[in-house]
């Protein structure tokens, strides 16, 4: 089968796990059901499912084992998307094709519901750990949790709102694009590892894996943000020129942003190859990501 095949299929697969994990829309009291179905069933490319699932495949672990949290990181992703669209922080308008979450729920709602999302994906990691009786799933909740928190992309997130408008060193915009976006990258594939009870060694090279492909997908998405356009990305282009964000591009520019994002993909590439062909979805996910235009 060919890449784009098998892409397709894996992010059903996740949808379908999604729709297993997150409460009807019917439950009291319903608008926060109604709210997280919103943001979560808008679309989005679910990345990190993806990736997540696909290293557990590549150390020959049972994904059933994983499926919980597969859907407990694209929860968190989401509810990260919800805070980072709010007026107090990016201030977008547009998201995954649709209104933001706060456009049509409200800021109160929508505060909510990005704390309804992260609750409820640690409760449905912490019944998988229950479930399996298992240290790596212990060990794959962790991996998840530090990759949001204080020590991945909350802190990014921080520092990313407290820089605006700002001169900042290449070393800060590096803190910001490691911990707000490649922090929960590196969560998801170490998570995958995890569950299919990879040894440390390589549970350590998928940490550096997704630090690489995640800082070089958070550098394509200052690029995007400069030169797509809002129907292709399906949320606003000129959020970060808006908010005075120094980027990539405005610190490096366009082509050698573009030439850092192919370096860092490739330095993943390398550490996956060593893994064998059992590798070669994510590495050639990694290629995909390279050229992706949205
Ligand atoms: C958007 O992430 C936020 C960043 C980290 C750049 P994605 O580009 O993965 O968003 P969705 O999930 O496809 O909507
Ligand atoms: C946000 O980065 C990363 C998150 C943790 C949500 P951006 O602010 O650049 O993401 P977009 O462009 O709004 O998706
Ligand atoms: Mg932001
Ligand atoms: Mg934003
Ligand atoms: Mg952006």
């Amino acid at each position: 089968m060919d890449f784009n095949t098998v892409f397709s299929e894996k992010i059903k697969y996740c949808e379908d796990i999604l729709e297993k994990f997150i409460p009807s829309k019917e439950e009291y009291p319903s608008i926060i059901f109604q709210s997280m179905r919103y943001s979560v069933f808008a679309g989005g490319k679910r990345l990190r499912p993806v990736m997540l699932i696909s290293a557990c495949e590549l150390f020959g672990g049972d994904i059933k084992n994983a499926e919980p949290f597969a859907a407990a990181i694209e929860m968190i992703h989401t509810y990260s998307l919800i805070h980072d669209d709010l007026p107090a922080m990016d201030n977008d308008d547009f998201r995954r094709g649709i209104a933001t979450n706060h456009k049509v729920f409200g800021e109160d709602i929508a505060i909510l519901t990005g704390d309804a999302l992260l609750h409820h994906a640690m409760e449905t990691m912490a019944d998988a750990c229950v479930n399996q009786n298992s240290i790596n799933a212990s060990k794959a909740m962790k991996a998840i949790s530090h990759g949001a928190g204080v020590y991945g992309m909350l802190s990014g997130q921080v520092v990313d709102v407290k820089s605006e408008g700002k001169k900042i060193d290449g070393e800060t915009l590096e803190f910001i694009h490691r911990n707000k976006t490649a922090a929960m990258i590196s969560g998801a594939l170490m998570a995958g590892a995890c569950i299919a009870g990879a040894d440390d060694e390589s549970i350590k090279l998928m940490g550096e894996v997704g630090d690489k492909i995640g800082i070089a997908f958070q550098i394509q998405d200052d690029i995007l943000d400069v030169t797509s356009t809002t129907e292709v990305l399906g949320k606003p282009v000129g959020s970060d020129e808006k908010n005075e964000k120094v980027t990539y591009v405005t610190m490096y520019g366009i082509e050698k942003s573009k030439e850092t994002v192919i370096k860092l993909s490739n330095e993943a590439i390398d550490i996956l190859k060593s893994f064998g062909e059992k590798a070669d979805f994510l590495l050639q996910l990694t290629e995909y990501l390279i050229k992706r235009e949205y």
